[in-house]
């Protein structure tokens, strides 16, 4: 970087210029090793829209069966994200993460060679089991080792390689849709992302928070080393120390307790409403959305592809921003932004069909301008925030109970969108999004924290204080 001239230097966005500066270039490196759990996760979530379609000619599932395809690996992940809120304690976060590559590794192969559909709907339901894990351990660990001034962009890193997996997702359904048997090397690739996250798992560093809690501060302190003055290392360490000092194990129980109780529903709250705006709708049915609005089924998923890059441009841009202008007021814009995307929707899909054919580009033009919108809040927000805001004892039950949570809603509202949009209409289910989303924007500006350049053990002390 110092090698730029000047000019070039000061066009590089803020973080992007932090994010390679030498003295960053350690939490850079662990960021992108850990956001491979993030990969995983998107190819995952955008594989399986165009893989159903072979997988039903080729096993013979049904409707039904189809189904069970897409909602076991969402089950799994229920599931997934439980078990390790208590692993991530008990074995470490970077061992998890190691657990989760080498399962999802195993289970990729699985899924790619499952010669019925139950054996199939098995192998995705372990599948689930270690997307729901890397969901959430992937930003706890990126945020747990990253300085508060960058912790913003270098957590949202992780919704950027979900974006770029679902993305890669796209262009492989799109690239092998003329092969036969092509549904079992859609699934077969993601052994390869698995493997990468468990190899690169065994050489990265455990959290400077899960070495203090462990009382092996002498390691945590060779970690911070690696990218903080020399100076900040002992306050840090100290108030890591103050944070994790009850040496009782913490249960999930607690969470109910005076003091979490609000934190765990603002959690909560971001979980479920990042999906009941519907975007997997968007996601798992794009090239179906399209289809309604008038494309042909070949241009369709095509198009489809396009979503996939504005979702990572959006992704990108919030990198850049959530370090600068705050959690609170992005969360709010965006938030109203989808809201207003989702009008605009409902508002298209109750013109007559001859207008929706003339103007598809209408639809996909909303779209596009709804995936911007999530990509810069709730997409990236939710993930970075239940990282941050919950003490540090608590910090991985927490996380698991909003991911579980999330996981439910996705399952759900992907379950019964096809079958909403014939009960109550394309438009009316648009404008149910829309109207959950007014209840969205309502909540935050009512509950959520600003958690911008304050330090985790800095947020947790303001915690403890409201309490
Ligand atoms: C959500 C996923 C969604 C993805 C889209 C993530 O933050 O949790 O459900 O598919 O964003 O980019």
């Amino acid at each position: 970087m110092s090698a730029m001239p000047i000019a070039a230097r000061r066009a590089v966005p803020g973080f992007l210029r932090e994010m390679f500066a030498s003295e960053n270039r350690f939490i850079t490196l662990i960021a992108v090793l850990a956001a491979l759990g993030g990969f995983l996760f998107g190819y995952d979530t955008g594989v399986v829209g165009g893989a159903a379609p072979y997988i039903e000619k080729s096993l013979d599932t049904g409707t039904f069966g189809e189904s069970w395809v897409v909602g076991s690996l969402l089950l799994g992940a229920i599931v997934g994200a439980f078990a390790s809120g208590k692993l991530a304690d008990l074995l470490s976060r970077k061992w998890t993460k190691f657990v989760a590559g080498t399962i999802y590794t195993a289970a990729a192969l699985g899924s790619a060679l499952a010669p019925t559909v139950e054996t199939l709907c098995a192998a995705r339901f372990v599948l689930g089991l270690a997307v729901g894990t890397a969901s959430f351990v992937a930003p706890m660990y990126i945020s747990e080792h990253s300085p508060a001034r960058l912790r913003g962009g270098m957590t949202a890193f992780n919704q950027f390689m979900i974006t770029f997996g679902i993305l890669v997702a796209y262009l492989a359904d799109y690239a092998l849709s003329g092969f036969s048997h092509n549904w079992r090397w859609m699934f077969g690739f993601g052994a390869v992302p698995g493997i990468c996250l468990a190899v690169a798992m065994v050489f990265v560093p455990h959290t400077p928070r899960w070495l203090v809690q462990r009382g092996r501060e002498d390691e945590a302190r060779s970690v911070l080393a690696r990218s903080r003055p020399e100076d900040d290392i002992d306050d840090e360490i100290d108030g890591i120390r103050e944070a994790s000092r009850s040496q009782h194990a913490f249960r999930f129980r607690q969470l109910l307790g005076p003091r979490l109780r609000m934190l765990l529903l603002v959690g909560v709250g971001m979980a479920m409403f990042q999906q009941v705006l519907g975007i997997n709708t968007v996601i798992y049915f794009g090239a179906t959305i399209l289809k309604f609005a008038g494309y042909t089924t070949s241009t369709s998923v095509y198009e489809a592809v396009y979503l996939g890059i504005i979702n990572m441009v959006g992704a990108f841009a919030a990198m850049l921003l959530l370090d600068k202008v705050g959690r609170r007021p992005l969360m709010i814009t965006g938030t109203a932004g989808n809201v207003l995307t989702l009008i605009g929707l409902g508002w298209f899909f109750h013109m007559s069909s001859g207008f929706q054919h003339a103007n598809p580009s209408v639809a996909l033009g909303l779209i596009m301008a709804y995936l911007l919108f999530f990509e810069i809040s709730l997409g990236p927000i939710f993930w970075v925030m239940i990282a941050e805001i919950y003490p540090l004892r608590s910090r991985a039950k927490a996380m698991a109970a909003a991911t579980m949570v999330n996981w439910t809603f996705n399952f759900l509202v992907s379950y019964f969108f096809l079958q909403m949009t014939t009960d109550i209409s394309k438009a009316g289910t648009f404008w149910l999004y829309a109207g959950l989303g007014v209840a969205a924007v309502a909540f935050f500006s009512w509950k959520l924290p600003e958690t911008k350049d304050r330090s985790l053990e800095d947020i947790e002390r303001q915690v403890r204080g409201a309490a």
